[in-house]
């Protein structure tokens, strides 16, 4: 990492003591307050669960202004790349930092599809699991399963086999989530095909069958590649977090993608799309809102409106805007009169005036509209979040990479404000009361 200028300090004083913090400076957004010496300092932590005031590493990859509602992957408005690039090109970025020159495109779409084919013994690493399992816990044991196929590309300090690991991982994630789909059906595995582009792949091996032929409708392998650029990556969210932490031990690539599949699976965080899709079917029609938005507002009701909220977008999500008209686009392509996209679009309208939402700066999130779009392009709800995994593996690996390569980088191990009993001496069974 570059070494931290800086030009500012921040002044502690606790009791008639009193500490200079270095303050460093961002290239865009906030400064930070370099509180690594306080504890050697003062014998005191920082206090900060949920870590919502807290920046855990320094990071050149995606920057997110919460007010503006402004996404940038290596400084590229997301909006322009959903535009006018492809996926891979956005791995190329995230991984690399600057957009690939024509020839360097189309030697990593290369490497990559050269990659895509599974260890054919993990077919049967499929079969131990039921038929209704849920595809993303397939997902966590299939690739950390990798690591059991792949040992050659394991040593995290050798640089080529971390460059090999990461090729495999964005290569192989669409193979394996559209074997747990196919899997989940009784349908058999469609292997990739080298001619198609990425996206055209991935839908290929999901929806293709021995019977007939496959033809890629170009609107939906369009839409498909908009969605995974507008999932790769997002600053230091909670499954990202995770693989950092994980890889801050020097695990293994595979073993630490498949920490962040595992977080992303949560209803809070990747699992909100299947979550709002649910929650929209449980409305079902635009008159049962009111009902389910005065629950949202009820203190006394843990229910929330799934696909709504941020922890860092405070006016609007980028993404959900580009989402949004990407869902009308496939709903229109495939000619489907989707009644719970009236009820989505009711509900945005309403929660967008209501004094509640206003104040607690609520409004649709990435997840809201990939739900009915996903449906409307033949996914089951259980395979939303299976592919936000799948889009969102070339950010982590990002990340991890990023981390690293950092010389600075230490394993990660928080501390804690201790609340529990004061030492106290065993006591015997006999006389416990
Ligand atoms: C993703 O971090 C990322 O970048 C994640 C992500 C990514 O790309 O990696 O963007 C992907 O995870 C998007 C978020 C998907 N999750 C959901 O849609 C689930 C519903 N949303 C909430 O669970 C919530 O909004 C979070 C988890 C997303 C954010 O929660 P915060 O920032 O911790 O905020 P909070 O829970 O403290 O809520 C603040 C207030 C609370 O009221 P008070 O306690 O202050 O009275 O807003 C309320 C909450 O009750 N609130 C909601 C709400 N979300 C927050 N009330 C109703 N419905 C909601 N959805």
């Amino acid at each position: 990492m570059d070494a931290k200028t800086n030009t500012k300090t921040a002044q502690l004083t606790i009791g008639d003591k009193n500490w200079s913090l270095p303050v460093y400076p961002g290239t865009i957004g906030p400064d930070v307050i370099d509180i690594g010496k306080l504890y050697s300092q003062t014998g005191m932590f920082t206090y900060d669960p949920g870590f919502t005031s807290t920046g855990s590493c320094e990071s050149k990859i995606t920057f997110i202004d919460g007010d503006e509602g402004v996404l940038l992957y290596r400084g590229y408005p997301i909006e322009q790349l959903a535009e006018h690039g492809d996926f891979l090109e956005t791995c190329y970025l995230l991984l690399y930092g600057e957009l690939p020159t024509a020839a360097q495109k189309a030697d990593f779409d290369y490497r990559v599809t050269r990659h895509t084919m599974v260890h054919e013994q993990m077919m049967r690493f499929f079969q131990g699991f039921r038929r209704d399992a849920h595809p993303m816990a397939v997902m966590v044991a299939s690739v950390g399963a990798l690591s059991a196929f792949y040992h050659d590309s394991t040593d995290i300090s050798d640089p080529h086999q971390r460059m090999v690991a990461s090729m495999r991982m964005i290569a192989k994630l669409p193979t394996i989530s559209a074997m747990a789909f196919k899997y989940s059906i009784g349908q058999p595995f469609v292997y990739p095909k080298n001619d198609l582009d990425y996206a055209s792949n991935f839908l290929r091996m999901c929806f293709a069958v021995p019977c007939e032929e496959y033809k890629v409708n170009p609107v939906l392998s369009t839409a498909m590649d908009r969605i995974f650029i507008l999932h790769a990556d997002h600053e230091q969210n909670a499954s990202t977090s995770t693989v950092r932490l994980a890889g801050s031990s020097g695990a293994n690539p595979f073993a630490c993608i498949a920490a962040g599949i595992a977080c992303l699976w949560g209803p809070a965080h990747g699992g909100a799309n299947e979550a709002a899709l649910k929650m929209l079917t449980e409305i079902g029609k635009p008159e049962r809102i009111p009902e389910f938005v005065a629950r949202a507002k009820d203190p006394n009701d843990s229910f929330r409106l799934m696909g709504f909220g941020h922890r860092v977008y405070k006016h609007y999500d980028p993404r959900a805007k580009i989402m949004q008209r990407t869902c009308h686009e496939v709903l229109k392509e495939m000619n489907i009169k989707d009644d719970l996209l009236d009820v989505a679009v009711e509900l945005e309208r309403i929660a967008l005036h209501d004094e509640y939402f206003i104040e607690k700066k609520l409004y649709p999130n990435v997840d809201y509209y990939s739900g009915i779009t996903l449906r409307a392009m033949g996914f089951p709800t259980t395979m939303f979040t299976v592919l936000f995994a799948l889009a969102r593996t070339v950010g982590w690996i990002a990340q991890w990479k990023e981390m690293i390569e950092d010389p600075h980088q230490k394993i990660g191990r928080p501390r804690q404000l201790y609340t529990g009993a004061t030492r106290r001496d065993y006591m015997p069974i006999t006389r416990r009361k």
